[in-house]
């Protein structure tokens, strides 16, 4: 079960924290992985560790946000059969407290940056006859989370377009469903605690543990094993859903 066998698969922002996870797990299961990253320095510590486990792995230096490098790097992958847009960048702020630039910025990379690569994506998997996509979206989407105005509107559309792409090629054999992580323990929260709270990082760890009702992070490979299962085989009937992996932060927060 789950083998990814003569898959191949691209991975946005495969570098680091869940992207890197989902990379190692999918080149573990068979697949052949396409890391999307910023730079390529970005993607080494993936690239190493795949090739060190004797998986097959090409990295691409790209920047999602940007539509002709995206398109170039899909057109040289050429026909695939697995997208995750992972890529993504964490802001905190209110409404009030969030400048025009800011907002920008999450907006080209974590909405605009997700189509860009669907985009591109759709024509590749069409050539493949049959595609899964998995977007990353957030309990963001979800619920109302202090001082994420930027990022929770970002995340809101993530979910909205796995609806509209998954309603659009569901005759095309294309298969679109998203991720919803509560707090997951990579550099992605590490850097924005201390960036944002440089004083009280423990306590803020802490705060950010708690908050879901099991108690602490999720681990990027328990991210891992459900984007897995959402793009193997094995879940050939499901499309057009979000899977919250929150520790009970959704429904279990009252
Ligand atoms: N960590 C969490 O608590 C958490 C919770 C919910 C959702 N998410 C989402 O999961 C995804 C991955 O988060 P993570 O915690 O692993 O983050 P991370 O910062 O550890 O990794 C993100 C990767 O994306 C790459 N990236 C950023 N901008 C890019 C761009 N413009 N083009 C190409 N690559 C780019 C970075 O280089 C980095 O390697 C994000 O979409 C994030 O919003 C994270």
């Amino acid at each position: 079960m789950f083998s990814l066998k003569n898959k191949k698969a691209v991975i946005t922002g495969g570098g680091s924290g869940i992207g890197k996870a989902i990379s190692l797990l999918f080149a573990k299961q068979g697949a052949e992985v396409h890391i999307v990253e910023l730079t390529q320095e970005s993607a080494q510590s993936a690239v190493d560790e795949i090739n060190a486990l004797g998986g097959k792995v090409v990295s691409h230096a790209c920047n999602v946000s940007n539509q002709q490098e995206v398109t170039a790097t899909f057109e040289k992958i050429g026909a695939f059969n697995i997208l995750v847009n992972n890529a993504g960048i964490a802001h905190v702020g209110k409404v009030d407290t969030t400048p025009e630039a800011d907002f920008d910025r999450i907006m080209s990379v974590n909405v605009k940056g997700v189509y860009n690569c669907l985009f591109a994506a759709v024509p590749q998997l069409r050539n493949a006859g049959s595609g899964v996509i998995l977007n990353m979206a957030s309990i963001a989407s979800w619920v109302g989370i202090p001082d994420r105005f930027a990022y929770s509107t970002a995340k809101g559309a993530v979910m909205s377009m796995t609806l509209s792409v998954a309603k659009d090629y569901i005759n095309e054999n294309i298969r679109c469903n998203s991720i919803s992580p509560a707090r997951v323990h990579t550099p992605f929260v590490d850097g924005f605690i201390s960036k944002n709270y440089p004083d009280n990082q423990a306590e803020m760890f802490e705060k950010l543990s708690k908050s879901q009702p099991i108690g602490r992070m999720a681990k990027p490979e328990e991210v891992a094993a459900l984007a897995l299962f959402l793009c193997s085989d094995e879940a050939g009937f499901i499309t057009g859903c979000d899977y919250p992996i929150d520790g009970g932060f959704i429904k279990l927060n009252n």
